[in-house]
């Protein structure tokens, strides 16, 4: 994992839906929400100690404790090298408008939490496609005036920077840090993965960073075998 400096081109990004009521179609999709499914992004927080699972997500995350017993180092890992990246881009490069795609839940550490602290100034705007993820985003995100969360999907790159909260919060003329912390791993090979982070950095003023964690097939068969079943 590494960090790739600076991209230097580029304008964001055409046409969101027009007066889409974001928190309308939040409410909406957090109402039927299906609570008995394990959803990934609390499993990942009950790896990470976080309190925002259910029964279900427990017992789906200890199932694959069992088949691949490191899955919760590699939680605990990622979330590492997050802060780490974080933490450079803002006190080494000063960066200080982060976009974190497919953020998950706030746990522990959370981009804001790194940034902030080196900065306070420094603005956070998390997406996730995951209305349950972004409803608790919202209520835990209330008191932050440099931290926004909203529901978006992040392979939809030409909607992105209409995405209210994005719009009015990130200053896509001056240099923003893209993060894609084990979010890139969700988007299958057809729907063009590179794509996506390619259009979204076309998007990108000339000084900007991207960090990529990235979740990937081992390279030796036996582990390779089990990353196939925990899939
Ligand atoms: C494993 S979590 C990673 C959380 C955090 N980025 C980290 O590294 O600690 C992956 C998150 O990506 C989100 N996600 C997956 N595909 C997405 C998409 N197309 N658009 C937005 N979010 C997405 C999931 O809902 C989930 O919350």
């Amino acid at each position: 994992m590494r960090i790739c400096p600076k991209i230097d081109f580029g304008v964001l990004i055409v046409g969101y839906r027009a007066g889409m009521n974001h928190d309308a179609e939040l409410a909406a999709q957090v109402a039927n929400a299906d609570f008995d499914r394990a959803n990934i992004a609390r499993m990942y927080d009950y790896h990470l100690g976080g309190s925002a699972n259910f029964a279900i997500d427990r017992e789906t995350a200890e199932q694959a404790l069992k088949i691949a017993p490191t899955e919760r180092d590699y939680c605990f890992a990622n979330r590492a090298f997050l802060g780490r990246a974080v933490r450079h881009l803002v006190t080494e490069v000063g960066i200080d408008q982060f976009l974190d795609c497919g953020s998950g839940l706030p746990t522990a550490e959370n981009t804001h939490e790194v940034a902030q602290r080196a900065n306070p100034e420094a603005m956070v705007v998390y997406i996730d496609h995951d209305p349950v993820v972004v409803a608790h985003g919202k209520a835990l995100l209330d008191d932050n005036e440099h931290t926004h969360i909203a529901l978006a999907d992040f392979t939809r790159v030409e909607e992105l920077c209409q995405v209210p909260a994005v719009a009015r919060n990130i200053d896509f003329s001056r240099p923003v840090a893209l993060l894609h912390g084990s979010s890139l791993h969700h988007v299958p090979d057809e729907a063009d993965p590179w794509g996506v982070v390619r259009r979204s950095l076309a998007g990108l003023a000339s000084g900007s960073y991207l960090a990529v964690s990235h979740v990937c097939v081992p390279r030796d068969p036996e582990m390779a075998a089990v990353a196939e079943r925990v899939q």
